[in-house]
């Protein structure tokens, strides 16, 4: 059903402002303003039928451009990455404070309905996953404040500037904290990726050139969780239109360690390799995963793709990207 409420995507050149876009336009959306500072031809998923904005969000006035006339505003603008980038560029990761900051003043400023932010499970106290086998984190476990340095930091903070200005200025915030969130249109290579990515090139490639031998961070038997694009998508979207004003885990609760997850992608590819592990490669924590109750007892609902079955689809589309020569290797 056609729709004409203006919707902002911002961080819309990247893996999940792209997604989002996409489900918007296949909804009915007909008034979609897509923003990143990339230029164009780098966006992972681009939409000619839609407005595309090249900004740079970290300054105020291109934050007032990015929203004007705004129904709704999702901020998945953020200069981040997996384990590889996070660890090594902590005052990037935390100049992502402007792009948030900038957002909720202009959007207070245009009138907007309602504000979307996209934290992150990296916000949860480092004491409560330093083991392999730690429970799933709940919302409670935010505070005492001990997030992950730099990136974490960030994110804890820019929740509490959607709350405030929430509470101050009745901008309508919702803050999903995501939990590693993988599919296709992604970054799988350069750095910035993360495991399931980083497990499926490592996978193809010794497919293809018939090497048998993958190198893996850390000793593998880190845990983690990972939730496909398609959930985070509906999560999102259900999120913001709802009346649901704390933050929440949007993230999938089955745990596997590491060397589950490179299981997964070698039966998925028909290969058995050879696995060295690199102890001193940045790891993060050492064990989590998402405690799903709070958002299955206000939604009914939570993320259900499983693991084997998104890893399908990610495989072959890496395994494609690589065949076609998209990005040097
Ligand atoms: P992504 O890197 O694919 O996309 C982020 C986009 O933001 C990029 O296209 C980038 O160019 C853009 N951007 C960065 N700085 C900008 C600026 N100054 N102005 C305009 N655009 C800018 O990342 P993603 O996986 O799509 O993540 C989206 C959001 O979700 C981010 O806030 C991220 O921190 C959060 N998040 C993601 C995950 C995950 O596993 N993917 C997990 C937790 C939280
Ligand atoms: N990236 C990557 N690449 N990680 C690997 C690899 C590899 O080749 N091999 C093993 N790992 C291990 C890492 O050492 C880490 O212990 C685990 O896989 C998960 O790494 P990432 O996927 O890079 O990140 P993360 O789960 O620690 O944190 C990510 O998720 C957060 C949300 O849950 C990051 O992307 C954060 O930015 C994000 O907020």
């Amino acid at each position: 059903m056609a729709n004409d409420q203006l919707i902002s995507v911002c961080g819309a050149g990247g893996f999940i402002g792209g997604a989002l876009v996409a489900n918007l336009r296949s909804e009915g959306y007909t008034r979609i303003r897509a923003v990143d500072q990339k230029p164009l031809d780098q966006w992972y998923q681009r939409f000619d039928d839609v407005e595309n904005l090249v900004l740079d969000l970290q300054g105020k006035e291109a934050c007032e451009k990015a929203v004007k006339d705004a129904h709704t505003v999702y901020n998945l603008a953020a200069d981040m990455g997996g384990m590889g980038f996070i660890e090594n560029n902590k005052a990037l990761c935390m100049l992502s404070v402007l792009i948030n900051t900038h957002l909720c003043m202009a959007a207070k400023d245009a009138g907007v309905e309602r504000f979307f932010y996209a934290s992150s499970a990296c916000v949860y106290n480092g004491d409560k996953q330093k083991e392999f086998q730690v429970p799933a984190l709940k919302e409670e476990d935010a505070y005492p404040a001990l997030p992950e340095d730099g990136y974490g930091w960030e994110k804890l903070f820019s929740e509490r500037m959607c709350r405030h200005f929430r509470e101050d200025f009745g901008l309508k915030t919702r803050v999903a904290r995501y939990h590693n969130v993988y599919g296709p249109y992604g970054t799988w290579d350069g750095g910035r990726e993360k495991a399931p990515a980083a497990v499926c090139r490592k996978v193809a490639l010794a497919k293809i050139n018939n090497r048998p031998e993958i190198d893996i961070w850390g000793t593998g038997e880190q845990t983690r969780s990972f939730m496909y694009i398609t959930d985070c998508v509906y999560g999102t979207q259900m999120l913001t239109n709802s009346d649901y004003v704390e933050p929440i885990n949007i993230g999938s609760a089955e745990m596997v360690s590491i060397n589950q997850l490179v299981d997964i992608v070698e039966e998925i590819a028909g290969v058995k390799l050879h696995r060295t592990y690199q102890l001193d490669a940045p790891k993060g924590v050492a064990g989590r995963s998402s405690d799903n109750t709070l958002i299955q007892q206000v939604f009914n609902w939570e993320p259900s793709t499983r693991l084997r079955d998104g890893m399908e689809m990610t495989y072959a589309w890496i395994y494609d990207e690589i065949v076609k020569g998209n990005k040097s290797l």
